[in-house]
């Protein structure tokens, strides 16, 4: 079994990954950077930089016990749709539209939940959405928008140009390789100009439909709802072709999206359920926490039983906040859940202070 890869071992050492890759190469490996690395050579090359590599991964996994899918178990699902874009290209005001013209009115009513993810249904389809933030402090936050993506819409403000969180957004849904719908929005504004955003991402080998290119790209307001209908048209059809499938029947696993510390709730978990079911007293590990599951609220604060795949929810019960982009999984045994957090736990400030230490001897080598 192969582990963690060159670049991935060089930053948990906090070295370069060139230096990785020479201390492999003095063992005969000609890794490159992304090459993932077996057992051994990760344990040689670690003690080379003063590190002893501990696996926990393997017993760790075997405790979680994902199951497998039989194909007579894979039913379909929503696809999950994320709106990327630099800051003030318009995804909220996007997302907000569709909620309002989408949501029956009959399902009003509660607390709107801040989940930063929504259930809508259109035309008896189920879709959900991921709004992330376009400034350039949550690079971490889109990146992870971009993992637990199926389709990706790259909102691009026609009034402005191709920015810097339009450019990283792109790379990374190719990266991911989600497809990629492009929205242009903000035509309703005088100095919209829609040809010159598809001029500049041309230039990045981006050629839109209408150009002879493949990416599909609509024309947008969504400040006065103008033309919404077109694009997620387009988004349905990318999602279509992509014949998403989950089984609903076993434990959920999936990611989390957000968690805060809320005076009278305690902690609160947004997530994403990606496969499985989600139900009340189920006993979730996420990150170094866990927990039962006490409450499950959507987006409208309406109070769940259950939750299938592709659902976003609010959850109470977990002690502590996991890391946006953490997989949570559910365990059958509270002890056990409770051993596997404290491992990582240690783990985590383990490598923290091995961390520290290489950086002290490094800067004493340098003084020197
Ligand atoms: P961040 O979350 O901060 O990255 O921004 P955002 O991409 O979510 O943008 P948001 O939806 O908050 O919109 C930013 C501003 O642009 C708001 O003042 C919106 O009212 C305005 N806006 C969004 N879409 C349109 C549009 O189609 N036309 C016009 N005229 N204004 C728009
Ligand atoms: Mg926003």
């Amino acid at each position: 079994t192969e582990f963690v890869s060159v670049s991935e071992l060089a930053s948990m050492m906090n070295v370069g990954p060139t230096e990785v890759i020479s201390a492999c190469m003095s063992l005969g490996i000609f890794a490159s950077i992304n090459q993932r690395l077996d057992a051994e050579t990760i344990q040689i090359v670690a003690e080379e930089f003063g590190f002893e590599a501990e696996f926990v991964s393997a017993d760790v996994q075997d405790a979680i016990k994902v199951e497998e899918d039989s194909p007579e178990d894979l039913v379909d699902r929503p696809p999950i749709i994320t709106v990327m874009g630099h800051v003030d290209h318009g995804k909220t005001s996007l997302l907000d539209y569709i909620r309002k013209a989408k949501i029956a009115d009959g399902e009003a009513g509660g607390i709107t939940q801040h989940i930063g993810a929504y259930s809508v249904k259109l035309d008896g389809k189920q879709l959900t959405f991921l709004d992330t933030p376009g400034h350039e402090a949550f690079t971490a936050m889109r990146a992870r928008g971009a993992q637990v993506t199926d389709v990706a819409i790259i909102i691009v403000a026609a009034d402005d140009d191709v920015m810097p969180q339009t450019k990283e957004a792109i790379s990374h849904a190719q990266a991911a390789e989600v497809p990629m719908v492009f929205a242009i929005n903000k035509i309703d504004k005088p100095g919209a100009n829609p040809d010159k955003i598809k001029e500049q991402l041309s230039t990045m080998n981006i050629l839109v439909e209408e150009w002879g290119g493949k990416y599909q790209c609509q024309e947008i307001s969504a400040k006065h709802g103008k033309n919404i209908d077109e694009l997620l048209e387009k988004v349905i059809l990318e999602a279509d072709l992509l014949e998403l499938k989950a089984n609903p029947n076993k434990n959920a696993v999936g990611t989390v999206l957000e968690s805060s510390l809320d005076k009278g709730k305690g902690y609160v978990t947004n997530m994403l359920v990606e496969a499985g079911t989600l139900r009340i007293g189920d006993i979730i590990l996420a990150g170094k926490h866990t927990g039962r599951v006490r409450a499950m609220l959507n987006e409208k604060g309406k109070n769940l039983d259950v939750a299938p795949p592709s659902t976003p929810i609010s959850i109470l019960g977990i002690n502590g906040a996991p890391s946006a982009g953490d997989k949570f999984y559910i365990m059958n045994d509270e002890r056990e859940a409770r051993n596997i957090a404290t491992r990582r736990e240690q783990l985590y400030r383990e490598q923290g202070l091995r961390t520290q230490k290489h950086i002290t001897l490094d800067e004493i080598g340098r003084r020197l």
